[in-house]
């Protein structure tokens, strides 16, 4: 298997991790119910942004965090929901690629996904 190396690649595990997010028991409902998500203008979107972190383009300009607290307040977005995201995500990275970015895409996935717990989560909570 190879690594990841461009936005086509990038494409291609995301159109495969949707395929299956949009069929997850656990998560499904948020991109068909919640927010239902046109693939076709959405995957731009979100390849842009992986591009930014994987390669360090500057294609994407929007705040992640304020789509997602947007999303939060029409359904709780609970730990459970994002660690069923990361195991979703890095088993599709698997299954595609393996690498120096396969396994930066994965370190990133799980690092957000935390930050965003926290932020969605516990902010204002302790302080
Ligand atoms: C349970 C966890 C998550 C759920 C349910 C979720 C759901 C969604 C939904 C419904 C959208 C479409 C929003 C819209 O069009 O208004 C979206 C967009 C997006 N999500 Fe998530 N998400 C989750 C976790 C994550 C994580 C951990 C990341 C990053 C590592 C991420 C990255 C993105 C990006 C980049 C977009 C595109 C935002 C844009 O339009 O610019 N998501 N997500």
């Amino acid at each position: 298997m190879r690594d990841i190396e461009s936005r086509e690649d990038i494409e291609a595990v995301l159109k495969a991790f949707y395929t299956k997010a949009f069929l997850d028991r656990e998560i499904g409902f948020f991109f068909t119910e919640i927010i239902p998500i046109h693939l076709e203008t959405h995957l731009p979107q979100i390849a842009s942004f992986w591009e930014t972190v994987l390669f360090a383009t500057k294609g994407y300009h929007k705040d992640v965090m304020a789509v997602h607290r947007h999303i939060h307040h029409l359904s709780a977005i609970t730990k459970a929901h994002l660690d069923q995201w990361v195991l979703l995500m890095i088993a599709t990275i698997d299954e595609h690629f393996s690498g120096t970015k396969a396994e930066l895409m994965k370190q990133r996935a799980r690092s957000i996904a935390t930050m965003m717990n926290i932020k969605l989560n516990h902010e204002g909570i302790e302080r």
